[in-house]
C-alpha cells in the first residue's frame, strides 16, 4: 500500500531525542509510573495486581473493567460500545480501514492529524479537504463542510480539541456537524484525543459519540491522561460497527497488553485527580504563553480553547522547516513546522509540557527571535 510519510512522526523521530527543549510534545507532562500510582493512592494493591497477572492474550477486546470505565467517560455509552485498540493512531486507523473503499467521497478537516486524510487517499478514496483559517478561530465553516460532503459521503473526520490550533467544536456546533452528516448519509469520526483539557468550565466537552446515531469517537490514554507509554486507546461507536472494525483489528492487533490494561483501568478509576493535574498544567501553561505571545513582534496567534498545541503565525520570511531547524540547533528548543502539518507559515508549539520546560524553551526563543537577520 503507497503512503504518503507521516509529516509530524517523521519530525519528530528526526529530533526528538535531540533537542533539550521540547516544545514539540503534545501530551500533557507524561506521569511515571510511581506518580501514577501516588495519584491513585493504591500502590501496593496494584502492585500485587500485577504480579498476579499471567501473560496471556487476556480478553481480546479489552477487560471489562477497562471497557467499563471508558464508557465512563461518554454520557451514553456502554461497555459493548467500546473497543480497545493500540493508542488513538491504530483507532483511527481501524476506522478508515473499516470504512473507507476506492472512490468513497471522505471530508477532512485541515490542519488535523495526518491519517485523517492520508490514510483514505492511500485507500483511492475522493478526499475534499476543508481548510480550518484563523478568521474563523479555526472552526470549520459549516457550509464549505457541508458543500465538501454533498449528499453521500461515506465519512467525515474532524478532530475536536483540534491539533494543531487548539479550537474546540461545543456541544451546539457539533451538533449542527452531525446534522451535516446526517444530510449526506455520513459517518462522522471525531478524533478526540485531547478530550478533557478545555480551558473553561470542568474541562470536557461533548463527544460526538453522544450527540449523533452514527457518531464514532476515538481517544486514548496518551495526551489527557498523560500516559502516552501504555500506548492504548480505543474507539466509542454504535455496537454494529464496532463488530465491522473488529474483523480488522484481528488481522493487527489480537489484542492490547495486560499490563497495559490494568495500568490504564487504574487511571482511569481515578480520572478526577488525573484530569484535575492536566487543567492546573494546561492553564496555567497557556497564562504563559499568552503572555509570551503578547511580547513577541513576529509572532502571533489564535488562542486554544483546548488542548495542548497552540499555532503560532510568524513574521519571517523563512520556510518553517529551516525555521525549527536553526531553533532547535542554534538553541536546543524544538517546535514543529507548519510544513510537516500542511500549513506553511506557522509553526505548532506543544505548550503542556513540564512548566519549566516551556519557561526556558520560550526565553530561549525570544533570543532566538531577536537576533538581526
Ligand atoms: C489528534 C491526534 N490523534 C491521535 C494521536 C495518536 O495518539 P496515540 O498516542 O493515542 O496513538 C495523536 C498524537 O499526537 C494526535 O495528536
Amino acid at each position: 500500500m503507497r503512503i504518503r510519510p507521516f509529516g509530524v512522526e517523521q519530525w519528530m523521530n528526526e529530533y526528538e531525542t535531540r533537542c533539550e527543549w521540547n516544545l514539540a510534545e503534545t501530551c500533557v507532562a507524561s506521569l511515571s509510573v510511581a506518580e501514577l500510582l501516588s495519584l491513585a493512592g493504591r500502590g501496593e494493591d496494584v502492585l500485587a495486581e500485577l504480579q498476579a497477572i499471567r501473560l496471556t492474550y487476556g480478553p481480546i477486546e479489552g477487560s471489562d473493567r477497562l471497557r467499563d470505565l471508558i464508557a465512563g467517560l461518554y454520557e451514553t455509552q456502554s461497555r459493548q460500545n467500546v473497543l480497545v485498540t493500540h493508542g488513538a493512531v491504530g483507532a483511527n486507523q481501524l476506522v478508515h480501514l473499516t470504512l473507507v473503499e476506492p472512490g468513497d467521497r471522505v471530508v477532512s478537516v485541515l490542519p488535523t492529524y495526518q491519517q485523517h486524510y492520508s490514510i483514505p487517499e492511500s485507500i483511492g478514496a475522493d478526499v475534499r479537504v476543508v481548510r480550518l483559517r484563523e478568521e474563523n478561530g479555526f472552526l470549520p465553516d459549516l457550509d464549505e463542510l457541508a458543500e465538501a460532503a454533498g449528499d453521500s459521503a461515506k465519512l467525515i473526520a474532524v478532530n475536536n480539541p483540534n491539533n494543531p490550533t487548539g479550537a474546540l467544536m461545543d456541544e451546539p456546533f457539533l451538533r449542527r456537524v452531525a446534522e451535516i452528516a446526517e444530510r449526506s448519509g455520513a459517518w462522522l469520526l471525531s478524533d478526540e484525543v485531547y478530550r478533557g483539557t478545555d480551558q473553561e468550565g470542568d474541562g470536557t466537552t461533548a463527544s460526538v459519540a453522544d450527540v449523533y446515531r452514527r457518531g464514532i469517537s476515538t481517544a486514548s490514554m496518551s495526551k489527557s491522561f498523560s500516559l502516552a507509554g501504555l500506548r492504548l486507546g480505543w474507539v466509542v461507536g454504535p455496537a454494529d460497527f464496532l463488530h465491522a472494525v473488529e474483523v480488522q483489528r484481528d488481522y493487527n492487533t489480537i489484542s492490547v497488553g495486560l499490563v497495559d490494561d490494568l495500568l490504564a483501568s487504574v487511571a482511569l478509576e481515578s480520572k478526577d485527580a488525573i484530569l484535575e493535574r492536566s487543567r492546573r498544567i494546561v492553564r496555567g501553561n497557556l497564562a504563559v504563553l499568552d503572555a509570551w505571545v503578547a511580547g513577541e513582534p513576529l509572532i502571533s496567534y489564535v488562542k486554544p480553547q483546548s488542548g495542548t498545541t497552540a499555532l503560532l503565525r510568524y513574521d519571517l520570511d523563512v520556510p518553517s522547516r529551516d525555521l525549527c531547524v536553526s531553533l532547535v540547533e542554534q538553541t536546543g528548543v524544538m517546535l514543529t513546522p507548519g510544513s510537516a502539518l500542511d500549513v506553511e507559515g506557522h509553526l505548532r508549539i506543544g505548550y503542556a509540557n513540564d512548566p519549566e520546560v516551556l519557561r526556558q524553551g520560550l526565553a530561549r526563543m525570544s533570543g532566538f527571535l531577536a537576533r538581526p537577520r
